[in-house]
């Protein structure tokens, strides 16, 4: 999610610094921004000049020190709340005091994450969709302390990127994810009860629902770790046994077989084409 944002604010016409735990990180975050920037100009969205002109302002930001005069941070790391603590933690002493501070969290507390820093008044929910080039939506959640000038600075910079903002208020996993992730959850219970195969489950869904994937090759699309930890906040945060996660993605997250980030989930990734694992 961290390159596709940072292909799309690059794109906008800002500089981008992107930090993550090791410098290949970024470089395969670039090869990849660089990669879907290409068949953008196959496809006439932009030119080689915009792509080359938006290559050029991404580098990447070794410590958080880099981030001393930036007007924006938008945290998109692992959907793990601690993870994310501890590096709100470790940036805001670099920040400028006006600098806004973004998470991407696809569901996790907003308010919960401010009171972590020390501007929850300059502390925003700006939840990108995947793939981020491609869709068009972003949800923007205010946290209890978030202000006015906040809010507006945030939408008026989405905006420029030529995004639709939804606005959701502050509860486990917003609007997308709490309708979105209770299916693909029901999906997986529906492949662990063996009403379905995976590839009845997602044939049924796409030529039935009209979906342009089906649940099971969305949640390996996703990332089955963050499909959990979504599924978690909602039970936890909604004390409600409906968002009971089905016990087959915590079978598959604990093996590793994450998606197609780890060639394997709901299918294997690994040949020509996509093969179903069950
Ligand atoms: N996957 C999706 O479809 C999707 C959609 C919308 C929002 N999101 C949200 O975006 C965020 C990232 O999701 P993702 O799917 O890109 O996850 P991912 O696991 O693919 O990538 C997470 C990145 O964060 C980096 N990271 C982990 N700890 C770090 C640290 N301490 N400092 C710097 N970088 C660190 C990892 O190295 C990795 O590159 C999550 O909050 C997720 O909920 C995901």
């Amino acid at each position: 999610m961290g390159s596709g944002i940072a292909h799309v604010v690059a794109l906008g016409g800002y500089d981008v610094a992107i930090n993550d735990v090791a410098k290949e990180r970024f470089d395969t975050a670039l090869a990849a921004i660089t990669k879907n920037m290409s068949r953008q100009v196959s496809s006439g969205k932009i030119s080689e000049e915009d792509r080359d002109k938006a290559l050029s302002r991404i580098s990447f930001a070794e410590t958080f020190q880099d981030f001393s005069d930036v007007d924006l941070v938008v945290e998109a790391a692992t959907e793990d709340e601690t993870v994310k603590r501890k590096i709100f933690v470790a940036v805001c002493p670099f920040l400028k005091p006006d600098a806004v501070l973004a998470t991407n969290t696809s569901s996790i507390s907003i308010t919960r994450l401010a009171a972590t820093t020390d501007r929850p008044e300059r502390f925003i929910g700006m939840h990108f969709m995947n793939p981020v080039p491609v869709m068009e939506l972003v949800e923007m959640i205010r946290g209890i302390a978030t202000d006015d000038v906040t809010f507006t600075r945030a939408k008026d910079f989405v905006d420029t990127l030529d995004k639709t903002i939804a606005v959701s208020e502050d509860f486990p996993a917003f609007m997308v994810n709490r309708i979105l992730l209770p299916m693909i959850n029901e999906a997986v219970y529906t492949l662990y009860e063996g009403v379905g195969s995976v590839d009845a489950i997602d044939t049924a869904m796409r030529l039935g629902a009209h979906h342009p994937m089906g649940p099971l090759q969305l949640a390996d699309f996703i990332g089955l770790d963050t499909c959990l930890s979504i599924m978690q906040v909602l039970y936890e945060g909604l004390a409600d046994s409906k968002y009971r996660p089905c016990p087959l993605l915590v079978k598959y997250v604990e093996a590793g077989w994450l998606g197609r980030k780890t060639k394997r989930g709901f299918y294997d990734y690994r040949g020509e084409t996509p093969m179903p694992t069950r």
